[in-house]
């Protein structure tokens, strides 16, 4: 996820564009830049680092005059944060600049393509495709070479172009990554999201899906992919600049957990193609993959348990023993890691003080290093042998939803894989699992549209001593991640159980009125689990049952069912942990705590 915008008007551009990018941050700031028109050729400034090394850089945007420009602020999916990968992207003549938010899943094709016709590619960004496609279409006419773009590229994306033959028009396009263009008296202007633009005008065009925005300083044209013109009506923004950061949610980690579909698609969707799972990162040659004899996940907190979950996942589909462990234990435990054993080091930040030092000693012992990580560019993706990266773009809340959601889609692409490679699922079963991967998305936003419903069960246990989560397999890897949540964000005393292990000594705190929630997802442990919940509710506990549509039957041993879409029994913990984020979530507001930045915690633990 990153920021762009753009402005076309009397003033100067590079200090409205730097001040739209400062508010835009949020989405990305691992690099920026600028570019402007100065009336002859379009001049550009971009740096990595946070946006105040370009301000810096510019002198507030003084050495780029014009009153024409596009910026960006960057977060890196394809291309570390470097100043060469930073945007704007010029064509080789910088006659084109593009600044761009969004993915280009099919850009290594188009790469090619263009290298073969003898264009230069300077950067390792997917962007770059994109200038210099409008390059080899552009013959004067603007609209046709963007919708002739438009056409050919495949997946996400908002962007912002300047035509150095066309001074007075800023081209705006979207398709899939959100746009907006905003009137004002001062000029008009484009931006990813409503913040950038609120100093100006609340005066506000939403550009839907594969629609063209050709801007003047005196007017404003859309058109469709046809290059039909359309007629928009604006929008008045009511939001205050708070607010509007965080997209109209009161709390980041609320807008986060609304962003979980589309950071699972995009995470999910590039490496899918044509009903197979490509994953070319993961630089591994299928006799690598067979010569896998085990696997060692190392991780922290939510990561560690999203590892728990790959253990059941991995070893039901690939037939891998799996290890897992936390970070810290791992690094201290002069532990064996036999010929042949992958490590996997999963990680949000990939700065995680114990995980990078886990990384650093399987290395020095031997051990080939994969990390699943968010944050391109980052120490542990830096240092691992290859990288699986999630593309959940940048988690500001402390308590981590999309990022962990993203992960687990890492773990299941990664299991299937293998799985496929090894032999130890079939073509068709392979094509059913797919499938129902390509359903979580649509599966989360239909949890989340369950917010009320949990919001009124959560304000009954604002003022709860002691919740306690259980389940059995995959329940029990989702009964940690809610158990986590709850504490982190509510600071309210929970554990998780494995539920067969309540009786061997736990069960004698549950009272009267004790909350346990129940994971009971995998149909094969049903009955197990119940009996499980039966044994808690006779000492007097009050049992929040999470399970699958159509298990009816937990309605005569719980007091309360949450239930979610039917899925393979792998992904369950995809769907499951939504109501468990909500539950967590309102019981947080219900007890005034700080969501997204709950007390003695940071979002990167980089010591010890
Ligand atoms: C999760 O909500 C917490 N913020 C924390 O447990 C986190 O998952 C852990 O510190 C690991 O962080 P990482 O994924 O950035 O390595």
């Amino acid at each position: 996820m990153c920021g762009i915008v753009g402005y076309i008007g009397e003033s100067q551009a590079a200090p409205i564009l730097l001040d739209g990018l400062s508010k835009l941050e949020y989405r990305g700031y691992d690099s920026a830049g600028i570019a402007v028109f100065d009336g002859g050729q379009i001049n550009m400034s971009k740096a990595k680092g946070r946006l105040k090394v370009l301000s810096e850089l510019t002198h507030d945007g003084a050495t780029l005059p014009g009153t024409l420009g596009i910026g960006h602020t960057r977060w890196a999916t394809h291309g570390a944060p470097s100043d060469i990968n930073s945007h704007p992207h010029f064509n080789e003549s910088k006659s084109i600049a593009v600044v761009h938010n969004g993915i280009i899943e099919n850009y290594i094709k188009i790469k090619k393509m263009l290298e073969a016709k003898g264009y230069k590619f300077v950067s390792d960004t997917d962007t770059e495709v994109v200038v210099h496609l409008l390059d080899y279409y552009y013959k004067g006419n603007a609209l046709e070479a963007i919708t002739k773009v438009m056409h050919r590229v495949e997946g996400s994306y908002a962007l912002g172009i300047l035509f150095a033959e066309e001074p007075d028009k800023l081209y705006a396009v979207r398709k899939d990554s959100p746009l907006i263009v905003g009137k004002s008296e001062n000029g008009n202007v484009i931006a990813s999201d409503v913040p950038a633009v609120l100093k100006y005008t609340r005066d506000v065009y939403f550009i839907d899906n594969e629609e063209i925005a050709i801007i003047s300083k005196e007017d404003l044209k859309f058109y469709n992919v046809y290059e039909e013109e359309i007629q928009k009506e604006s929008v008045k923004i009511e939001w205050d600049v708070e607010a509007a950061e965080k997209g109209g949610y009161e709390h980041f980690m609320l807008k986060e957990m609304h962003e979980q579909p589309k950071a699972v698609a995009d995470t999910l969707n590039p490496r899918l193609k044509d009903g197979k799972i490509v994953i070319d990162e993961l630089n591994m040659t299928e006799e690598e993959i067979n010569a896998v004899k085990k696997i060692m996940i190392v991780a922290c907190g939510s990561a560690y348990h999203t590892g728990v979950t790959a253990k059941y996942v991995l070893e039901g589909l690939a037939r891998i023993p799996v290890e897992v462990d936390v970070a810290s234990e791992f690094r201290y435990r002069n532990p064996i890691l036999e010929e042949g054993t992958l490590v996997i080091i999963i990680s949000q930040s990939g700065e995680t003080a114990d995980s990078l030092a886990a990384l650093r000693m399987a290395k020095e012992m031997g051990s080939k290093v994969l990390a699943i990580v968010n944050v391109v560019g980052s120490s542990i993706a830096r240092e691992a042998d290859s990288v699986l990266y999630t593309w959940a773009g940048p988690e500001i809340a402390v308590a981590t939803t999309k990022a962990y959601s993203a992960q687990l889609i890492a773990h299941y692409l990664l299991a299937l894989k293998f799985a496929e490679v090894r032999g130890t699922v079939s073509e068709d079963e392979l094509k059913d699992y797919i499938e129902d991967l390509k359903r979580i998305p649509e599966q989360i936003e239909l949890l989340l549209g369950n917010r009320e419903k949990i919001q009124k069960f959560a304000n009954r246990y604002v003022a709860a001593k002691d919740v306690f989560f259980i389940g059995r397999g995959i329940d029990y890897a989702i009964s940690l991640e809610g158990s986590l949540k709850l504490k982190e964000i509510s600071y309210i005393h929970s554990e998780a159980y494995a539920a067969g292990e309540l009786k061997h000594g736990t069960i004698s705190l549950i009272e009267d009125g004790t909350l346990v929630v129940a994971l009971v997802t995998q149909e094969e442990l049903y009955k197990k689990t119940i009996s499980n919940i039966v044994e808690v509710k006779t000492r007097g506990a009050f049992v929040l049952a999470v399970t699958n549509a159509g298990n009816t039957e937990i309605e005569k041993a719980s007091d309360y069912s949450i239930y979610i879409p039917k899925t393979n029994k792998y992904f369950t913990n995809s769907l499951a942990v939504i109501p468990l984020q909500l539950f967590s979530y309102y019981i947080s507001i219900g007890r005034g705590c700080d969501v997204d930045k709950p007390r003695n915690l940071a979002k990167s633990v980089t010591v010890e």
